[in-house]
């Protein structure tokens, strides 16, 4: 997942990923181009539970921890 690879790089972005990818967070959110959104993998309904969440919500809103 992109959390994995921000751990694995050390990548210093401030409460990245609170809960470490258990879908209990929104810290996780990315918002991507919408030609990179139609590629990644399907929405499951655990991730828009948590997503809904999300504070500045759009169309292309993924958590990191569920983007592989
Ligand atoms: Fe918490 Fe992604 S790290 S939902």
């Amino acid at each position: 997942s992109l959390l994995e690879v921000v751990i694995r790089h050390r990548l210093n972005i401030d409460g990245f990923g609170a809960c470490e990818g258990t879908l209990a967070c929104s810290t996780c959110h990315l918002i991507f181009d919408q030609q990179v959104f139609e590629k990644l993998n399907p929405v499951a309904d655990e991730e828009m539970d948590m997503l809904d969440l999300a504070f500045g919500l759009r169309k292309t809103s993924r958590l990191g921890c569920q983007v592989c």
